[in-house]
């Protein structure tokens, strides 16, 4: 697979923060606006709020985290199927986009449509789920950091020169330096 320059990579990690914590973010920004609704603020201004950061930028936001996510792992050296961590952040994302798409999207839509009419069990889908997801998308950001669980599979053998081992790193033998672009090669 073809590996990005060190600044390709750099705007590429860039790209999936953005995505992926903003994803997070509009996650929390749905949870805020379904707790406000249960708590007696307008739901005529509330759910069509809700409706409209969904379409236009909740469910848009699934799409591109997948995408930049697994375009992160397979132009890096982590590969996509290589480390626990990212094999469990590609299932879990994969989850949530089936979810965000195929449930959650329509039926905030369609609760942002009833607004003040909507039953009090259907106010219910702007808390339980975003606050679920919220949940799940901080996992991942834990995963991403600490980087836990080790290697699929032992490493392929390479020609290099012996280095310090550095469990958690992505070849497995490089040393715990940073290249010149400041991010582990
Ligand atoms: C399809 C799903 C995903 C895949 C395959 C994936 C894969 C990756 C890979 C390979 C990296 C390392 C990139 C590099 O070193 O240049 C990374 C970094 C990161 N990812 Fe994801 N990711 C996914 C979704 C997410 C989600 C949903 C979040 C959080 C909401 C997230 C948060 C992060 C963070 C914070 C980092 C930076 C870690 C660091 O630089 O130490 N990712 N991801």
């Amino acid at each position: 697979m073809t590996r990005l320059s060190p600044t390709g990579r750099k705007a590429l990690l860039t790209l999936h923060l953005v995505t992926a914590l903003g994803w997070l973010g509009t996650d929390l920004v749905l949870l805020t606006l379904g707790v406000a609704g249960l708590r007696g603020a307008d739901p005529d201004v509330v759910y069509p709020t809700a409706g409209l950061l969904v379409t236009y930028l909740f469910a848009p936001l699934s799409v591109a985290v997948w995408l930049v996510g697994v375009a992160s792992a397979l132009l890096t050296p982590w590969g996509l199927l290589r480390w626990r961590w990212v094999l469990v952040k590609l299932v879990l994302t994969t989850v949530m986009l089936g979810l965000v798409l195929l449930l959650l999207t329509p039926r905030i839509r369609h609760l942002g449509a009833l607004g003040g009419a909507a039953s009090p069990h259907l106010r219910v889908d702007l808390v339980v789920p975003p606050a679920v997801s919220s949940t799940l998308l901080l996992v991942a950001t834990v995963l991403s950091t600490y980087k836990p669980w080790g290697r699929l599979r032992p490493a392929a053998p390479t020609s290099r020169r012996a280095a310090p081992q550095r469990p958690g790193h992505p070849d497995g033998q490089r040393p715990a330096v940073e290249d010149p672009a400041g991010r582990r090669a």
